[in-house]
């Protein structure tokens, strides 16, 4: 509970250790924090968020809540979850065209019994677009009976950003647990929520630890824009008693490999490594590239050797099953698979 205030408590602490064989793979320490393994929905960062937003619904007296991502959002799979087990009727808004099949997401959070409603990309400004499908699907349910309560993408307000800052503390203290210093904590860039969160939580504790974000997609003037102001918005909301600029952010913005989603060799190479050296499973849209990113920049001397780093894997595994990346997987992986007559 950040600043006292209330949240639900579904997430427990995840664990935080060595990849022994990629550190000696690579001549640094690498370690990895399981944000995968939180409870619910199959896991991932956004239950860390939604233990706040959640409450927040609860307190407000919501009987329904409303979110919005692209179908494959891991986003509005975990809201799915967190709503169903908290008795609340749940629907995702998705600015895509049906892509022919279920995405792997869409078929869990029908599971979930989780409404969609999908809207191609009419050309207008996104977030106008969002605005007012949102706009007219709130008046529609709330003409039903129900008390709706919006989450934005990614949950990646003021209050979802208090996930990530409970979650630095958790990093903080487990690093020192384990007597890991000088290190810096990589972790994907999409709506910035998880990196705010983290950044704003390892100042408040004086962490020694630096964070570097890999933004997943573009990070053009939109965001460049929106990462000073959530800061401010933070710091207004929570009276944080320091100060940040745009160069205070860290956020390597080379690595995006052709944007949000997008299938990539180097990306999947990345994802057949950790799997192959570590048993782990990354995907194509966030952790995958993540880690992509982050073995280049080994290569780069960016990262130099012996250096520790903190990898926070925060989930997303159903996107391996993505129609888009499960053609390119098909094409790679079918030779390792020998059908007897
Ligand atoms: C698996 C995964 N990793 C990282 C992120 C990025 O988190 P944020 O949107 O808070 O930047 C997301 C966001 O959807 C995600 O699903």
């Amino acid at each position: 509970m950040a600043f006292g205030i209330e949240k639900f408590d579904f997430v427990d602490e995840t664990p935080l250790y060595k990849l022994e064989n990629i550190s000696e793979d690579l001549g640094v320490n690498f370690y990895i924090k399981r944000d995968d393994l939180t409870e619910l929905g199959a896991g991932g960062n956004k239950l860390r968020k939604l233990e706040y937003l959640m409450k927040d619904a609860v307190n407000q007296g919501a009987t329904m809540v409303l979110t919005v991502g692209g179908a494959q959002t891991n986003h509005g799979r975990l809201t799915a979850a967190v709503a169903t087990k908290l008795g609340l009727k749940c629907a995702i808004i998705a600015i895509d065209s049906y892509p022919g099949e279920l995405t792997a997401n869409m078929l869990l959070d029908r599971i979930m019994g989780c409404e969609l409603i999908l809207s191609t990309d009419d050309g207008t400004d996104e977030d106008e677009q969002i605005d007012k499908i949102k706009d007219q699907l709130i008046a529609d349910y709330e003409e039903k009976g129900e008390k709706v309560y919006y989450i934005p993408v990614g949950g990646s307000n003021v209050l979802g950003a208090l996930g990530y800052f409970d979650a630095a503390m958790e990093i903080n203290e487990q690093a020192k647990d384990l007597g890991i210093q000088d290190a810096t904590v990589f972790e994907s860039v999409g709506s910035i929520g998880t990196y705010m969160g983290l950044y704003c939580g390892l100042r408040y504790a004086n962490s020694s630890l630096r964070l570097t974000g890999i933004a997943i997609s573009p990070f053009g003037k939109t965001k460049e824009k929106r990462i000073v102001e959530y800061f401010n918005e933070v710091k207004e909301k929570y009276d944080l008693e320091f100060s940040a600029t745009r160069e205070d952010f860290h956020i390597e913005t080379g690595y995006t490999r052709g944007g949000y989603n997008n299938p990539s060799k180097e990306v999947r190479d990345a994802i057949y490594y950790m799997g192959r050296r570590e048993g782990l499973l990354l995907d194509p849209c966030y952790t995958g590239k993540g880690f992509a990113g982050i073995l280049d920049m080994i290569k780069e001397g960016k990262i130099s050797k012996g250096k520790n780093i903190i990898f926070i894997h925060t989930g997303g595994f159903p996107g391996l099953y993505t129609p888009h990346h499960r053609v390119e997987f098909e094409k790679e992986l079918l030779g390792g698979v020998t059908i007897l007559k």
